[in-house]
């Protein structure tokens, strides 16, 4: 997919950000977009309005220099690159009461597979099991993304399960840190959550209408901003590298990867997904108990089957498939 005409903004930074360092000069950049010269410089100034250290000299051309810590739709559209079909729209709210109610309102309108919304803060943001996510203002990425996946409702967990092993590998190429994954949707550190996922569908009986992955994942949070019911058990990837991590660019490849993982899974490639997905879990081989509404199952978590459920094998030797609910580990 191709960064649209529309997006001007996005097709500067991008331009900019390809040329390395080097300076672009406004004809070469008015010629590639189609502009004249001063819309251009138009454009450059609402750019350094909203925090980009953009230069411009007679013989150096524009160079961009720094980008805001700041999710702006054309930065995180312009740091993509070619993907096959998420970021085609991408929306970025600064707040919100929750970005899944947002992308299901705008999936309800009909839009495309692959748009993305973000929100800088929400003020009721949702966890599984009707818990709370606690989503402070430009600390983490709050997000979700609308899918139109063609399969079945009960494959569903297959989402979930795509999409966490597209958080592992971005957040390992950004900071170097490697997550383990606990079924079905949390992604932790020592234990401690730092990104959940939040899968919900709109179906039929035998077809799945729309999906809405939200995906938060706690990024700049500092220890004394979680609420103390959380202290214990969340991190944040600050916290566990001891560095700010740049939000817009781990965004950008979070997108990325979610894009090669969900053509993945759309081209017949679950199996692969699943066995990385495996090989970086930590519920599999583990004594677990696991909370499915009023009724609790305690066993081995022995496998995932084809279409990401879960198969404990009960202390009393038989086998249980599930497909949802509160893992502990006994
Ligand atoms: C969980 O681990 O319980 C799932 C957490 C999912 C949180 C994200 S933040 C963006 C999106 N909007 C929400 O209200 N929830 C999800």
């Amino acid at each position: 997919m191709r960064i649209g005409r529309q997006h001007v903004d996005a097709r500067i930074l991008s331009f900019l950000r390809a040329a390395g360092g080097v300076g672009v000069s406004g004809s070469d950049l008015a010629g590639r977009l189609g502009i004249s010269r001063a819309a251009v410089w138009a454009r450059i100034e609402e750019l350094r309005r909203l925090g980009f250290e953009i230069t411009a000299g007679p013989h150096k051309g524009y160079q961009l220099l720094g980008a805001p810590d700041r999710l702006i739709a054309d930065d995180i559209i312009s740091r993509l690159g070619r993907v096959h079909m998420i970021g085609g729209d991408v929306h970025v709210f600064r707040e919100t009461n929750s970005t899944n109610d947002l992308a299901e309102r705008l999936a309800r309108d009909g839009a495309q597979t692959g748009t993305v919304v973000f929100a800088e803060s929400q003020n009721k943001g949702r966890g599984r099991l009707g818990r709370n996510w606690h989503s402070p203002a430009e600390k983490g990425l709050w997000f979700s993304l609308v899918l139109r996946p063609k399969f079945r409702p009960q494959e569903a967990t297959r989402l979930t399960i795509t999409a966490a092993t597209a958080i592992f590998k971005a957040v390992r190429n950004i900071t170097g840190i490697t997550l383990e994954i606990k079924w079905p949707n949390d992604l932790q550190i020592h234990g401690r959550k730092v990104a959940g996922i939040l899968t919900e569908i709109k179906a039929e009986l035998d077809s799945v209408r729309y999906a809405i992955i939200g995906i938060g994942v706690n990024v700049n949070l500092r220890k004394n901003e979680f609420p103390s019911a959380l202290k214990a058990v969340s991190s944040s990837l600050l916290i566990e590298s001891g560095a700010v991590v740049p939000r817009p660019m781990l965004a950008a490849e979070i997108l990325r990867e979610l894009d090669a993982a969900f053509y993945k899974l759309d081209n017949g490639g679950f199996g692969e997904i699943a066995e990385f997905w495996q090989r970086h879990c930590s519920t599999l081989g583990r004594h677990v108990s696991i909370r499915i509404g009023e009724r609790t199952t305690t066993g081995y978590a022995e496998a995932l089957d084809e279409e990401g459920a879960l198969i404990i094998r009960s202390d009393f030797g038989h086998l249980d498939r599930v497909t949802g609910g509160d893992v502990s580990f006994v």
